[in-house]
Protein backbone atom coordinates (compact mmCIF):
# COMPACT_ATOMS: atom_id res chain seq x y z
CA UNK A 1 0.00 0.00 0.00
CA UNK A 2 1.47 3.02 -0.93
CA UNK A 3 1.37 6.14 1.18
CA UNK A 4 -0.66 9.06 1.28
CA UNK A 5 1.88 12.05 1.35
CA UNK A 6 0.34 14.89 -0.99
CA UNK A 7 -2.96 16.81 -0.66
CA UNK A 8 -4.72 18.81 -2.92
CA UNK A 9 -6.85 21.64 -1.73
CA UNK A 10 -9.58 23.38 -4.68
CA UNK A 11 -9.54 26.99 -4.18
CA UNK A 12 -10.72 28.04 -7.53
CA UNK A 13 -14.10 27.97 -7.23
CA UNK A 14 -16.30 30.95 -7.41
CA UNK A 15 -17.75 31.42 -4.27
CA UNK A 16 -21.22 32.34 -5.73
CA UNK A 17 -23.53 31.39 -2.40
CA UNK A 18 -21.28 34.19 -0.07
CA UNK A 19 -22.01 36.77 -2.25
CA UNK A 20 -21.11 40.22 -2.33
CA UNK A 21 -18.20 39.39 0.27
CA UNK A 22 -16.51 36.69 -2.73
CA UNK A 23 -16.82 39.78 -5.58
CA UNK A 24 -13.07 40.73 -4.71
CA UNK A 25 -12.04 38.30 -1.95
CA UNK A 26 -11.83 34.62 -2.01
CA UNK A 27 -14.19 32.36 0.29
CA UNK A 28 -11.09 30.66 1.24
CA UNK A 29 -9.58 33.70 2.87
CA UNK A 30 -12.83 34.95 4.78
CA UNK A 31 -11.35 34.28 8.68
CA UNK A 32 -12.61 31.99 11.54
CA UNK A 33 -11.74 33.98 14.55
CA UNK A 34 -8.33 35.22 13.15
CA UNK A 35 -7.37 32.21 10.65
CA UNK A 36 -8.58 32.38 7.08
CA UNK A 37 -10.65 29.42 6.46
CA UNK A 38 -7.82 27.73 3.98
CA UNK A 39 -5.07 27.76 7.04
CA UNK A 40 -7.52 25.48 8.80
CA UNK A 41 -7.20 22.98 5.61
CA UNK A 42 -3.80 23.56 5.93
CA UNK A 43 -2.99 22.57 9.35
CA UNK A 44 -5.76 19.58 9.22
CA UNK A 45 -3.55 17.92 6.67
CA UNK A 46 -0.48 18.64 8.16
CA UNK A 47 -1.84 16.83 11.49
CA UNK A 48 -2.70 13.63 9.35
CA UNK A 49 1.04 13.43 7.90
CA UNK A 50 0.24 15.44 4.47
CA UNK A 51 4.04 16.33 3.67
CA UNK A 52 3.23 18.29 0.42
CA UNK A 53 0.09 20.34 -0.24
CA UNK A 54 -0.98 20.82 -4.11
CA UNK A 55 -3.41 24.21 -4.03
CA UNK A 56 -5.78 24.36 -7.36
CA UNK A 57 -6.33 28.32 -7.33
CA UNK A 58 -7.69 30.35 -10.45
CA UNK A 59 -8.59 34.25 -11.51
CA UNK A 60 -9.04 36.65 -8.71
CA UNK A 61 -7.22 33.89 -5.85
CA UNK A 62 -3.51 35.45 -5.76
CA UNK A 63 -3.94 36.27 -2.49
CA UNK A 64 -4.06 32.55 -1.42
CA UNK A 65 -0.60 32.53 -2.94
CA UNK A 66 0.29 35.74 -1.13
CA UNK A 67 -1.10 34.34 2.37
CA UNK A 68 1.15 31.32 2.06
CA UNK A 69 4.64 33.43 1.14
CA UNK A 70 7.11 35.51 3.24
CA UNK A 71 5.89 39.39 3.78
CA UNK A 72 9.69 40.98 4.56
CA UNK A 73 8.17 44.46 5.32
CA UNK A 74 5.59 43.01 7.93
CA UNK A 75 8.18 41.21 9.27
CA UNK A 76 10.85 44.28 9.47
CA UNK A 77 7.98 46.23 11.27
CA UNK A 78 7.07 43.38 13.82
CA UNK A 79 10.97 42.74 14.31
CA UNK A 80 11.23 46.88 14.77
CA UNK A 81 8.49 47.03 17.30
CA UNK A 82 9.27 44.08 19.51
CA UNK A 83 5.80 42.21 18.65
CA UNK A 84 7.78 38.70 19.15
CA UNK A 85 4.78 36.95 19.81
CA UNK A 86 3.10 37.88 16.15
CA UNK A 87 6.95 36.72 14.77
CA UNK A 88 6.69 33.54 16.37
CA UNK A 89 3.02 32.26 15.07
CA UNK A 90 3.58 33.53 11.72
CA UNK A 91 7.09 31.99 11.53
CA UNK A 92 4.69 28.99 13.20
CA UNK A 93 2.43 29.22 10.24
CA UNK A 94 4.97 29.19 7.15
CA UNK A 95 5.11 26.55 4.76
CA UNK A 96 8.77 24.58 4.85
CA UNK A 97 10.21 25.97 1.31
CA UNK A 98 9.30 23.10 -1.44
CA UNK A 99 6.24 22.00 0.26
CA UNK A 100 3.41 23.52 -1.16
CA UNK A 101 2.34 23.82 -5.18
CA UNK A 102 -0.07 25.99 -6.59
CA UNK A 103 -1.40 25.19 -10.46
CA UNK A 104 -4.24 26.66 -12.08
CA UNK A 105 -7.56 25.86 -13.15
CA UNK A 106 -7.99 28.42 -16.12
CA UNK A 107 -11.88 28.46 -15.67
CA UNK A 108 -14.16 27.01 -12.74
CA UNK A 109 -15.55 23.89 -14.87
CA UNK A 110 -16.32 22.36 -11.30
CA UNK A 111 -14.53 19.78 -8.32
CA UNK A 112 -13.87 16.99 -10.77
CA UNK A 113 -11.88 19.59 -13.02
CA UNK A 114 -10.15 21.08 -10.19
CA UNK A 115 -9.32 17.46 -8.99
CA UNK A 116 -7.79 16.68 -12.66
CA UNK A 117 -6.15 20.29 -12.59
CA UNK A 118 -3.86 18.22 -10.17
CA UNK A 119 -2.77 15.12 -11.85
CA UNK A 120 0.90 15.98 -12.87
CA UNK A 121 1.61 17.64 -9.53
CA UNK A 122 0.43 14.00 -7.72
CA UNK A 123 1.65 11.58 -10.30
CA UNK A 124 1.24 7.63 -9.69
CA UNK A 125 -0.23 8.00 -6.08
CA UNK A 126 -2.84 8.31 -3.70
CA UNK A 127 -3.72 11.41 -2.42
CA UNK A 128 -6.24 13.11 -0.12
CA UNK A 129 -8.52 15.77 -1.18
CA UNK A 130 -9.71 18.50 1.40
CA UNK A 131 -12.35 21.14 0.45
CA UNK A 132 -11.24 23.96 2.50
CA UNK A 133 -14.52 25.59 2.63
CA UNK A 134 -15.48 22.66 4.95
CA UNK A 135 -14.00 23.53 8.26
CA UNK A 136 -13.90 20.31 10.57
CA UNK A 137 -14.03 21.04 14.34
CA UNK A 138 -13.45 17.94 17.18
CA UNK A 139 -10.59 17.07 19.42
CA UNK A 140 -8.89 15.43 16.34
CA UNK A 141 -9.58 16.86 12.51
CA UNK A 142 -11.37 14.77 10.07
CA UNK A 143 -8.94 13.79 7.74
CA UNK A 144 -6.68 12.13 10.56
CA UNK A 145 -9.85 9.47 11.29
CA UNK A 146 -9.64 9.15 6.90
CA UNK A 147 -5.89 8.36 7.00
CA UNK A 148 -6.17 6.05 9.65
CA UNK A 149 -8.66 4.21 8.02
CA UNK A 150 -7.12 4.21 4.84
CA UNK A 151 -4.14 2.60 6.30
CA UNK A 152 -6.28 -0.04 7.51
CA UNK A 153 -8.30 -0.63 4.20
CA UNK A 154 -6.27 0.38 1.29
CA UNK A 155 -8.56 1.78 -1.62
CA UNK A 156 -10.37 5.33 -1.48
CA UNK A 157 -11.68 6.29 1.48
CA UNK A 158 -14.54 9.30 2.20
CA UNK A 159 -15.17 10.93 5.24
CA UNK A 160 -18.79 10.75 6.17
CA UNK A 161 -21.15 12.69 8.61
CA UNK A 162 -24.93 12.35 9.02
CA UNK A 163 -27.58 14.27 7.81
CA UNK A 164 -30.94 14.89 9.02
CA UNK A 165 -32.75 12.15 6.81
CA UNK A 166 -35.22 14.25 5.57
CA UNK A 167 -32.38 16.65 3.92
CA UNK A 168 -30.17 14.08 2.55
CA UNK A 169 -31.43 16.45 -1.24
CA UNK A 170 -28.33 18.57 -0.06
CA UNK A 171 -25.70 16.29 -0.09
CA UNK A 172 -23.76 13.74 -1.67
CA UNK A 173 -25.45 10.54 0.01
CA UNK A 174 -23.23 6.65 0.58
CA UNK A 175 -24.88 3.75 0.93
CA UNK A 176 -23.85 1.60 3.93
CA UNK A 177 -22.25 -1.36 3.82
CA UNK A 178 -19.95 -3.81 6.11
CA UNK A 179 -18.38 -2.80 8.88
CA UNK A 180 -15.39 -2.65 7.86
CA UNK A 181 -12.13 -1.09 10.60
CA UNK A 182 -12.97 1.74 11.74
CA UNK A 183 -15.44 2.58 9.34
CA UNK A 184 -17.95 1.34 6.92
CA UNK A 185 -17.88 -0.25 3.15
CA UNK A 186 -19.45 1.89 0.80
CA UNK A 187 -22.13 0.08 -1.31
CA UNK A 188 -23.65 3.17 -3.51
CA UNK A 189 -22.95 7.07 -4.08
CA UNK A 190 -25.81 9.36 -5.11
CA UNK A 191 -25.53 13.22 -5.62
CA UNK A 192 -28.25 14.59 -3.45
CA UNK A 193 -30.68 12.20 -3.59
CA UNK A 194 -34.50 13.20 -2.31
CA UNK A 195 -35.23 11.58 0.96
CA UNK A 196 -36.61 8.82 0.02
CA UNK A 197 -34.52 7.71 -2.73
CA UNK A 198 -31.62 8.03 -0.37
CA UNK A 199 -29.72 4.98 0.73
CA UNK A 200 -28.58 6.47 3.86
CA UNK A 201 -28.18 9.72 5.63
CA UNK A 202 -24.57 9.82 5.51
CA UNK A 203 -23.33 12.42 3.58
CA UNK A 204 -20.19 13.17 2.15
CA UNK A 205 -18.28 16.14 4.19
CA UNK A 206 -15.44 17.22 1.82
CA UNK A 207 -12.47 15.28 3.07
CA UNK A 208 -10.81 11.93 0.73
CA UNK A 209 -8.04 9.79 0.11
CA UNK A 210 -8.51 8.83 -3.56
CA UNK A 211 -6.13 6.68 -6.09
CA UNK A 212 -4.75 8.21 -8.95
CA UNK A 213 -6.63 6.29 -11.15
CA UNK A 214 -9.29 8.94 -10.89
CA UNK A 215 -7.23 11.24 -12.66
CA UNK A 216 -7.94 8.49 -16.12
CA UNK A 217 -11.80 8.77 -15.08
CA UNK A 218 -11.56 12.76 -14.82
CA UNK A 219 -9.87 12.56 -18.57
CA UNK A 220 -13.16 11.33 -20.10
CA UNK A 221 -15.87 12.61 -17.69
CA UNK A 222 -18.69 14.43 -18.94
CA UNK A 223 -20.61 17.43 -17.67
CA UNK A 224 -23.08 16.46 -15.07
CA UNK A 225 -25.21 18.75 -12.41
CA UNK A 226 -24.86 22.48 -12.94
CA UNK A 227 -22.97 21.88 -16.26
CA UNK A 228 -20.14 21.31 -13.76
CA UNK A 229 -17.94 18.31 -13.81
CA UNK A 230 -18.71 16.58 -10.81
CA UNK A 231 -15.75 14.88 -8.55
CA UNK A 232 -18.78 12.46 -7.62
CA UNK A 233 -19.72 11.16 -11.09
CA UNK A 234 -16.14 10.05 -11.36
CA UNK A 235 -15.80 8.03 -7.78
CA UNK A 236 -19.39 6.30 -8.66
CA UNK A 237 -17.39 5.08 -12.28
CA UNK A 238 -14.05 4.22 -10.00
CA UNK A 239 -16.38 2.55 -7.88
CA UNK A 240 -17.27 -0.26 -10.53
CA UNK A 241 -13.60 -1.04 -10.09
CA UNK A 242 -12.22 -0.27 -6.34
CA UNK A 243 -13.76 -0.22 -3.19
CA UNK A 244 -14.67 3.01 -1.39
CA UNK A 245 -14.73 3.25 2.65
CA UNK A 246 -16.17 5.71 4.63
CA UNK A 247 -14.58 7.04 7.88
CA UNK A 248 -17.61 8.20 9.74
CA UNK A 249 -16.17 11.93 11.67
CA UNK A 250 -17.16 12.42 15.49
CA UNK A 251 -16.24 15.81 15.10
CA UNK A 252 -19.03 18.21 13.13
CA UNK A 253 -17.77 20.09 9.97
CA UNK A 254 -18.98 23.91 9.10
CA UNK A 255 -19.91 24.64 5.82
CA UNK A 256 -17.92 28.06 5.62
CA UNK A 257 -19.35 28.37 1.80
CA UNK A 258 -22.60 28.94 3.38
CA UNK A 259 -23.21 31.95 5.35
CA UNK A 260 -25.44 30.25 8.16
CA UNK A 261 -21.99 27.39 8.53
CA UNK A 262 -19.52 30.24 8.50
CA UNK A 263 -21.42 31.96 11.03
CA UNK A 264 -22.18 29.57 13.08
CA UNK A 265 -18.30 28.05 12.89
CA UNK A 266 -16.77 31.63 14.18
CA UNK A 267 -19.04 31.10 17.38
CA UNK A 268 -17.99 27.61 17.80
CA UNK A 269 -14.02 28.34 17.18
CA UNK A 270 -14.31 31.64 19.39
CA UNK A 271 -16.30 29.53 22.18
CA UNK A 272 -13.58 27.07 22.12
CA UNK A 273 -11.05 29.87 22.88
CA UNK A 274 -9.92 30.74 26.20
CA UNK A 275 -8.92 34.23 25.37
CA UNK A 276 -11.89 35.28 23.78
CA UNK A 277 -14.93 32.74 25.18
CA UNK A 278 -15.85 35.22 28.01
CA UNK A 279 -16.34 38.26 25.43
CA UNK A 280 -17.91 36.74 22.98
CA UNK A 281 -20.78 34.70 25.27
CA UNK A 282 -21.81 37.42 27.79
CA UNK A 283 -23.11 39.17 24.45
CA UNK A 284 -24.98 36.32 22.59
CA UNK A 285 -26.51 35.20 26.00
CA UNK A 286 -27.61 39.08 26.46
CA UNK A 287 -29.27 38.83 22.74
CA UNK A 288 -30.94 35.30 23.58
CA UNK A 289 -32.53 36.68 26.32
CA UNK A 290 -33.56 40.10 24.83
CA UNK A 291 -34.81 37.75 21.95
CA UNK A 292 -37.03 35.70 23.78
CA UNK A 293 -38.08 38.15 26.14
CA UNK A 294 -39.45 39.48 22.35
CA UNK A 295 -41.26 36.88 21.20
CA UNK A 296 -43.00 36.01 24.87
CA UNK A 297 -44.31 39.61 24.61
CA UNK A 298 -45.57 39.50 21.26
P1 LIG B 1 -17.92 24.55 -3.86
O1 LIG B 1 -18.92 24.01 -4.78
O2 LIG B 1 -18.30 24.67 -2.42
O3 LIG B 1 -17.37 25.97 -4.33
O4 LIG B 1 -16.58 23.74 -4.03
P2 LIG B 1 -17.95 27.10 -5.21
O5 LIG B 1 -18.40 26.58 -6.53
O6 LIG B 1 -16.91 28.16 -5.19
O7 LIG B 1 -19.19 27.57 -4.30
P3 LIG B 1 -20.60 28.22 -4.65
O8 LIG B 1 -21.54 27.05 -4.66
O9 LIG B 1 -20.50 28.98 -5.93
O10 LIG B 1 -20.85 29.12 -3.45
C1 LIG B 1 -15.78 23.23 -3.00
C2 LIG B 1 -14.33 23.65 -3.19
O11 LIG B 1 -13.91 23.35 -4.51
C3 LIG B 1 -13.37 24.50 -5.14
C4 LIG B 1 -13.93 25.70 -4.37
O12 LIG B 1 -13.03 26.79 -4.42
C5 LIG B 1 -14.12 25.15 -2.99
O13 LIG B 1 -12.98 25.34 -2.17
N1 LIG B 1 -13.73 24.51 -6.56
C6 LIG B 1 -15.01 24.35 -6.95
C7 LIG B 1 -12.74 24.69 -7.51
O14 LIG B 1 -11.55 24.82 -7.17
N2 LIG B 1 -13.08 24.72 -8.83
C8 LIG B 1 -14.36 24.57 -9.25
O15 LIG B 1 -14.60 24.61 -10.48
C9 LIG B 1 -15.36 24.38 -8.28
Amino acid sequence: MKKVRKAVIPVAGLGTRFLPATKAMPKEMLTVVDRPVVQYAVDEALEAGIEHIVFVTGRNKHVIEDYFDIQPELLDTLTRAGKNEQLASLGRLQPMPGTISFTRQQAPHGLGHAVWCARDIIGDEPFALLLPDMVSYGDKGCLSGVMELYRQTGGNVIAVEQCDPRETASYGIVGKGARTGSGFTITSMVEKPAPEAAPSNHYINGRYVLQPDIFDILDTQERGAGNEIQLTDAMVRLAQRQQFFAAPFEGRMFDCGSKDGFIQANVAFALARDDIRDTVLEPIEEMLVSRRRLSQAA
